[in-house]
């Protein structure tokens, strides 16, 4: 097959969802013998298969080098089997079979990060989510294929730690300087749930007893150096344990569970069984070298790969077009233990801010997909946000709608009938609904179809009636690949306040609804309907689609006074701070007048700090030049909104002047005794800093470096950095070098360092080139890429124009070389096709070129669903 010369993605090479075929055997046993040598690794395995349904034995297996292959007892010659790139079949297999293959792998020189692969000089870890397993040994790989696995790990003594999932049940020698494990997990499970770790690695313990007073040991592998930044973590574990029984009814299953971090990982983390493998940047947490959102970061992820054992690993999928099954669960859950963390309210609005800066638009675009897609070519491409965040919406929607009470008889439904089982979306919405006794059927309509809808709402006051009338209509934009679009269930959470009092006011509706609930949530099913509200003696102010309570776009056409009433009075956070982005957004691209804001900010903030500084500092969250750009769908000038939002800012930065100076001057986090609460007054101080030197106070960078030197809090030092370098101040590079001599040994610290120049506003294609060629720059190292390749995507201006050739480039150098990172980073330049002449031929000519430079699915199945459109 000649790809390079045509890389156009061959029709055979697309799976579709209506094909899905039961696999025709079932692995029973699965006994793994791994050996770990300087320049190969091999692998025998011997499984126990029984067939289920008519049909070829399929093996699915990658870059394996084939020593023999013995079935029945019987070494099978190469007449007997056919083997090619992707597979090993064998026609006419008997019903009951033992095979046993030996196979040679090359984890040294694996730089792809998937399958068994060396990750530093003295690691060896594996990542088999979705299709890795099949790079170790062949397999059915796929996941309604579950099995019981004995796994023996050999390696050279100077690898101590030998680890595989379930309960080590011997260790000892093997000659010749080298020892063994053995390991054997008790529950089934299918093959992407496999790990192994082979290395040097220092650990930290703990214990938890479950609910059911199993008596769980608890190891965090880390380097040495790394052990004390472990501790967060490991409360962060046992507190997700604790909240899965209290709020799931949910006990863990295992002896022991292991978490083992590695800098060398593509994604954030995996849920492996009992053997969690984590990006370095998703478990080390130490306020001297991690920021407040990324310790943040870390408990959620932690909690994220804990509760796939429930949602995911004794539930899985029954093939990879339910991935947001799991996923969409499991980021719900994850969501929901972290509004626990801190400011329910800033963790919505968090959560918020990346569905719409980054599921939005990639649902509007040509990269746009169905939760659950139902075809793609390269799995591994659909890892998305929409999989995970409008997934978790879809998830939180039928939440919100039953309550807790109902919510949780749906979920115990769901772990009843399920357990042990590889399930669909039909199966999760079947259950929820049993076990509720309301029907969600409809729900499933969100799963299956693409984009975001749109939600228009009018509201009349008629005096004479005293009523107040709230009109809904829904649409969604024509799809070319999904023409049948249907109208979706959409729970609209609503309030109504007294326009004069600031009060909340008691619901009475006549419900045209199909379904009205309790506690002002109302289900809007239809393509219009409307609520009408009476016994209003005057006209009310109405806050709609509260706390975020579907993920569509809202149009109702508020005054400015009513946003800054609703940032004044609404009780939930989330909409005051909604409010907020609705007014700066008019503010900033409609030029309306922005007094309106300031004063009520004026107003909210004094007590707004004291009860929720964390919430008081996201009130100035100005929207980012990447998110307004992503509203702009033709024509769009990233010079434009840059110059827009920086005349908003310097207007802000001059009418809060004062205000932002005496506030910071008096907020201390230090008196805080709460983490949550600490990190809000230093979100607070940091942006009251950045205004003032926006502003032109010379006192801030003396503030600045002040705060820079005397703390011992990232958070703290990083945000002084960033005031010093963003605004070139005459301590700026002092600052700089000084943070380099700290942390230079420090990956992700300087992951920070990196980002911080990258992400300049005036940083130049010079700034780049000096980052990307220092000599700690790494392409090996998925992490180090992303810190600048993020930091300069923090300016669109940059990334439409020098940034072109920088991801186009990191794309193809890629390719090969780790295609997973290479296609996501291309993604990066989806929305080309919204730009204005004569940017956007330029851009689409460079993407025409590169496609006959690549060859890996992930990033040819990117590149034309790019140009698609
Ligand atoms: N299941 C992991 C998680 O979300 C993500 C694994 C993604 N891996 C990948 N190769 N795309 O927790
Ligand atoms: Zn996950």
């Amino acid at each position: 097959m000649n790809i390079a010369a045509n890389p156009i993605i061959e029709a055979d090479q697309t799976v579709y969802l209506k094909d899905y075929q039961k696999p025709s055997f079932l692995v029973d046993s699965i006994h793994l013998d791994i050996q770990v040598y300087d320049e190969h690794s091999q692998v025998d395995a011997v499984l126990e298969l029984t067939r289920q349904t008519d049909g070829d034995l399929v093996l699915l297996g990658r870059d394996l080098e084939l020593k023999s292959v013995v079935l029945n007892g019987q070494q099978l010659s190469q007449e007997q089997y056919t083997l090619d790139a992707e597979q090993l079949v064998i026609r006419n297999a008997p019903n009951q079979i033992k095979l046993e293959t030996s196979v040679i792998i090359h984890p040294e020189s694996n730089t792809q990060l998937e399958g068994l692969y060396q990750a530093a000089s003295d690691l060896f870890v594996t990542q088999n989510e979705p299709e890795g397993f099949r790079k170790i040994t062949f397999y059915p790989d796929r996941p309604d294929v579950l099995s019981v696995f004995t796994t023996r790990v050999e390696a050279d003594k100077k690898y101590p730690v030998l680890l595989a999932n379930g309960n080590l049940i011997e260790a000892g020698e093997a000659g010749e300087g080298r020892h063994y494990t053995i390991w054997q997990d008790p529950t089934k499970k299918p093959a992407y749930l496999f790990a192994c770790v082979i290395g040097d690695l220092a650990v930290l313990k703990d214990r938890y007893v479950t609910s059911e007073g199993r008596d769980v040991a608890l190891e965090i592998y880390a380097e040495e150096k790394d052990i004390p930044k472990c501790h967060i973590a490991m409360e962060a574990l046992k507190h997700s344990m604790r909240w899965d029984e209290e709020h799931y009814g949910r006990p863990y299953d295992l002896d022991n569970y292991m978490i083992v971090a590695t800098s060398a990982f593509n994604m954030g983390a995996m849920e492996n069984k009992g053997l969690n493998i984590f990006n370095t940047s998703c478990v080390l947490a130490d306020e001297e070298y991690t920021t407040d959102a990324a310790i943040m970061r870390v408990q959620s992820v932690i909690a994220h790969e804990y509760f796939h054992n429930w949602t995911g690993n004794r539930i899985t999928c029954r093939d990879w077009f339910q991935l947001c099954l799991k996923e969409g669960l499991t980021v719900f859950r994850d969501q929901s233990f972290s509004e626990d963390l801190q400011s329910a309210a800033v963790q919505r609005i968090d959560d918020v801010a990346v569905l719409k800066a980054h599921q939005f638009p990639e649902d509007s675009g040509p990269l746009s997909h169905p939760p659950r897609p139902d075809h793609f070519v390269e799995i591994n491409n659909f890892y998305t946000a929409t999989v995970y965040e409008k997934g978790a919406e879809i998830n939180r929607m039928m939440a919100t709608l039953l309550g807790k009470e109902k919510f949780r008889k749906g979920t115990d439904e769901y772990f009843e009938r399920h357990d042990g089982q590889a399930v669909t979306v039909e199966d999760w919405v079947a259950a929820l609904t049993a076990g509720s006794g309301v029907d969600l059927s409809n729900f499933l309509t969100w799963y299956n179809q693409p984009g975001t809808p749109k939600l228009e709402a009018e509201g009349h006051y008629d005096v004479a009636a005293q009523t107040y009338t709230l009109n809904f209509k829904q649409s969604l934009k024509a799809h070319p690949k999904y023409p049948n679009l249907k109208a979706v269930p959409i729970p609209v959470a609503l309030a109504l306040f007294d326009a004069a009092t600031g009060e909340q006011l008691v619901l009475n509706s006549d419900s045209l609804f199909e379904n009205a609930v309790k506690d002002g949530v109302y289900l809007f099913d239809q393509d219009q309907a409307s609520i009408v509200f009476s016994g209003l003696s005057t006209k009310p102010v109405v806050s709609l689609l509260r706390n975020f309570s579907a993920p569509v776009n809202l149009e109702f056409n508020y005054t400015d006074e009513e946003l800054a009433f609703l940032i004044q009075y609404e009780t939930n956070g989330f909409n005051q701070w909604q409010a907020t982005q609705t007014l700066l957004e008019r503010i900033l691209l409609n030029g309306h007048d922005a007094h309106i804001y300031i004063q009520a900010i004026k107003n909210t903030l004094p007590d707004l700090v004291a009860q929720d500084p964390l919430l008081a500092s996201r009130l100035f969250d100005v929207p980012s030049e990447g998110y307004l750009g992503s509203r702009i769908d033709t024509d769009y000038e990233p010079v434009k909104i840059q110059e827009q939002r920086n005349a908003l800012i310097e207007k802000l930065a001059r009418e809060l002047g004062e205000f932002c100076k005496d506030t910071y001057l008096a907020l201390d986090p230090d008196l805080q005794k709460e983490f949550s609460q600490a990190m809000g007054v230093r979100a607070l101080k940091n942006i009251m800093l950045s205004m003032m030197a926006r502003q032109g106070d010379e006192t801030a960078f003396e503030l600045a470096y002040q705060q820079y030197e005397a703390t011992a809090n990232m958070s703290e030092r990083l945000g002084a950095l960033r005031v010093l370098v963003w605004n070139d101040a005459p301590q700026a590079e002092a600052a700089l070098h000084d943070f380099y001599q700290r942390f230079k040994d420090e990956a992700l610290s300087l992951d920070q360092w990196f980002t911080l120049q990258a992400a300049h506003p005036c940083a130049t294609t010079e700034t780049i080139q000096y980052l990307t060629s220092h000599a700690d720059y790494d392409l090996g190292v998925p992490n180090r890429i992303r810190s600048v390749s993020g930091g300069l995507n923090a300016n669109p201006v940059n990334t439409w124009s020098f940034g072109v050739d920088h991801f186009i480039g990191l794309a193809k150098y890629l390719d090969e070389k780790n295609p997973i990172v290479g296609s996501r980073l291309l993604q990066v330049l989806s929305r080309w096709y919204t730009l204005a002449e004569p940017q956007r031929s330029e851009v689409k000519a460079k993407l025409e070129a590169l496609k006959p430079q690549v060859k890996s699915k992930n990033v040819s199945e990117t590149l034309s669903s790019m140009l698609s459109i």
